[in-house]
């Protein structure tokens, strides 16, 4: 099986890639990446993967591409919420312009396509609000970025109804693990604690994320590529809608020897989402699925140990990029 991964230089493609190179070896994978500031060349490192540089929404490239895969895992994305606030263009131009793009391709040439997407799709929750997001949620993003994803999901939608492609869809909750940007929340803080510098929390940190472990988020792709059904959209979460943004800063500063309290609250983003919360039981039900990082109080203790471990392990990875990232939220009020 030839696999097309768009975004595999990125977080959460690039741990995609070294999954499946190491427990799907039946799939030949390259991988289609703009390398933007998110994405990187060393997140491929020591993989025998080849890596073409370019974007989404280069049709005649992407046509190319696609006219050689069985298959188009499709996670290339601008995906960060801060910059969607400071410029919303590049968002609309790969979410909604390189998705069309690809969904054009895989229409002409009858290919297999899976479309990764947010659970900000579903903007947010009051953090008194029982409910959990499913399958049948209306759409009601908040920031240009789940605006824009939003978008790329009903695109999908529509070119699986009207063009009768072969494509599924899941939307995940917020996911941390080896690999991710130092901009997002969980190895800002890490990186921060390591150059000593203090942990950042934004407003009252009261904010709930439904956190999951990079690793379980891509053996649900696996799952539903093999398994899930054509048409189908899957919410993906592990059950961690109870722990707040305060708590997981907390049990960072806890974990990397500081006390509890060791951060400082930072500015607000402005219209900040406040929960999101995902109910993943058609995936279990139907799929099987079960994730693999839990346990029985904040279910993040254990990944948050190993993604801490790595973040200093690493230190070469994200040490040139430290001082540009934090001269940029400092510039924020971040
Ligand atoms: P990321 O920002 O770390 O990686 C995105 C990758 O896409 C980068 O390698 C970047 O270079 C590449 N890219 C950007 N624009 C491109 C273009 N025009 N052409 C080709 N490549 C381009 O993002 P991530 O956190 O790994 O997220 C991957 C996907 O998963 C996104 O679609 C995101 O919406 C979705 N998602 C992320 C999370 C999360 O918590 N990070 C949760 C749920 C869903
Ligand atoms: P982030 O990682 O940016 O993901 P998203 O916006 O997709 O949820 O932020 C996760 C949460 O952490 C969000 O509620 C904002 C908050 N946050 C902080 O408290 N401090 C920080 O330094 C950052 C980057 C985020």
């Amino acid at each position: 099986m030839r696999m097309l991964v768009t975004g595999g230089a990125g977080f959460i493609g690039s741990n995609f890639v070294r999954r499946t190179v190491k427990t799907r070896p039946e799939y030949e994978i390259t991988v289609l990446d703009k390398l933007t500031y998110a994405g990187n060349r060393a997140n491929l490192a020591g993989l025998d993967v080849p890596l073409v540089v370019g974007d989404i929404a280069d049709a005649a490239l992407v046509d190319g591409l696609v006219a050689e895969a069985d298959i188009v895992v499709h996670f290339a994305a601008e995906s960060h919420n801060d910059n969607s606030l400071e410029d919303p263009w590049p968002f609309m131009h790969t979410n909604l312009i390189g998705t069309y793009t690809l969904l054009e391709a895989v229409r002409r040439h009858g290919t297999r396509f899976h479309h990764v997407s947010t659970d900000e799709v579903f903007g947010d929750l009051a953090l008194d609000d029982p409910a959990r997001f499913n399958e049948h949620t209306a759409y009601n993003p908040s920031s240009p970025y789940s605006a824009t994803k939003a978008g790329s999901d009903h695109l999908v939608r529509a070119w699986i109804r009207s063009f009768g492609i072969e494509a599924t869809s899941s939307n995940c909750s917020n996911n941390y693990g080896p690999y991710q940007h130092i901009e997002k929340f969980i190895p800002r803080q890490i990186t921060n604690i390591l150059s000593g510098l203090p942990a950042k929390l934004y407003g009252t940190g009261e904010q709930v994320r439904d956190w999951i472990h990079v690793d379980d988020h891509n053996d649900a792709i696996h799952l539903i590529l093999d398994r899930g059904k054509t048409g189908e959209t899957y919410i993906i979460g592990a059950d961690n809608d109870h722990v707040n943004n305060k708590q997981v800063i907390e049990l960072i500063c806890e974990l990397m020897g500081l006390g509890k309290d060791a951060y400082e609250h930072v500015a607000d983003r402005p219209g900040h989402d406040m929960r999101y919360a995902m109910d993943s039981t058609k995936l279990r039900t139907e799929l099987g699925w079960r994730p693999r990082f839990t346990d029985n109080d904040t279910g993040m203790r254990r990944g948050l140990e190993e993604t801490i471990a790595w973040y200093r392990e690493n230190e070469s990875w994200w040490r040139p990029q430290k001082e540009q990232v934090e001269a940029d939220y400092a510039r924020k009020g971040h």
